[in-house]
């Protein structure tokens, strides 16, 4: 009898157990796709995001789930705070929720192969978004030209100080964009060194996009150089703003040119004040607009063709690339607010 009972609960444990570390999802009930939404005719799109710990992730989730909406789609956006583990339960619940189409930010370009695996498993396509998911069957992929992102700081940061010793604060290495924002600006500084005109005396990534680790690293290396940099490529504003408060620890602020990314307010108001020297705006409604329709047009199975592709190690991903633009004092009016990124008065506040 004992032995009996021991099966019995042997039997409902593995019940429950082997569904939940199985790395497939199932969002079928007999056979059929189940979409856990109300209008089971409207495309079901999942908005798989790294983070919201930058503010322009914010934007793209408000803008995307607004431009879904109005092509008559249904969508659901999580974040996994950065955590590879939590975005891959995220796009597993997803796709039993019965999504048509993941359209994933991921945090880690490797690890989110795994998303791919799992919703081809499914039937399910993969929009990569802004950063590309490294070595799987990616469907498509949408984001800036991140390579010309890196030339359009590094020529900035040029005009204001053509030669010297440069620091170049990358992004975190796990996202791919980071990869290509670096390459970008070696593009233009190569040359340099090569020269020996430019003198990279730093030059590495910054765990987690991190501003406070971005922060400290420029400390030591302040110190380690009794104060002598001439120019830093920062990746994005988050790192830029970082730097700058180290560099005016130093007093070395406005003396110093600083690049950074995403055109954030705190950013602009820093470069209205003269302690960083730009940003690249990345207009957040194209790219969240084109990946919507992209999204609910595959989702509907319409063929769609891009005009150039990527390859992210395994094949050459269909991809839509979007122009960035560098800004700078003298251009503020005719981009950020011009685009209605934000309002005169927030800028001039
Ligand atoms: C990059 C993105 C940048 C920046 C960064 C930190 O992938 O392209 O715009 O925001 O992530 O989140």
């Amino acid at each position: 009898m004992k032995k009996y009972w021991k099966l019995m609960v042997l039997l409902i444990v593995s019940a429950l157990i082997i569904p939940a570390c199985s790395n497939t999802a199932d969002n079928t009930s007999n056979g059929r796709k189940v979409k856990l939404i109300k209008n089971e005719d409207q495309v079901y799109v999942g908005f798989l995001i790294d983070t919201l710990k930058d503010a322009r992730w914010y934007r793209d989730k408000k803008l995307f789930e607004k431009q879904v909406k109005d092509l008559g789609g249904e969508v659901k956006t999580l974040a996994a705070n950065g955590l590879d583990d939590v975005q891959i339960d995220q796009a597993k619940l997803l796709i039993e929720e019965g999504v048509d189409i993941l359209v994933v930010v991921p945090h880690n370009a490797e690890i989110a192969a795994k998303i791919v695996t799992m919703a081809h498993k499914s039937g399910v396509k993969v929009i990569s978004y802004d950063r590309l998911i490294a070595n799987a069957n990616v469907d498509y992929y949408i984001s800036f030209d991140n390579e010309k992102v890196g030339e359009l700081q590094a020529k900035e940061i040029l005009k204001h100080q053509p030669e010297g010793n440069f620091a170049y604060v990358g992004g975190a290495e796990s996202d791919h964009n980071a990869i290509l924002f670096r390459q970008g600006a070696m593009n233009v500084l190569k040359p340099l060194i090569d020269k020996g005109k430019v003198k990279l005396v730093y030059d590495q990534y910054t765990n987690e996009w991190d501003p406070e680790t971005a922060k400290k690293n420029m400390q030591a290396l302040l110190k380690k150089r009794g104060n002598k940099i001439d120019a830093v490529i920062a990746a994005n504003d988050g790192t830029a703003g970082g730097v700058i408060e180290a560099l005016d620890t130093a007093g070395l602020a406005r003396k110093v040119p600083v690049s950074g990314q995403d055109a954030e307010l705190p950013a602009i108001h820093r470069i209205l004040k003269g302690t960083q020297t730009m940003t690249v705006y990345k207009p957040i409604s194209k790219i969240a607009t084109e990946a919507a329709k992209l999204a609910v047009h595959v989702a509907e199975g319409k063929k769609v063709t891009t005009d150039t592709t990527i390859n992210n190690g395994k094949i050459n991903v269909p991809t839509i690339l979007l122009e960035p633009i560098a800004v700078t004092k003298r251009n503020i009016k005719d981009t950020v607010i011009q685009d209605k990124f934000y309002t005169k008065q927030e800028v001039y506040q």
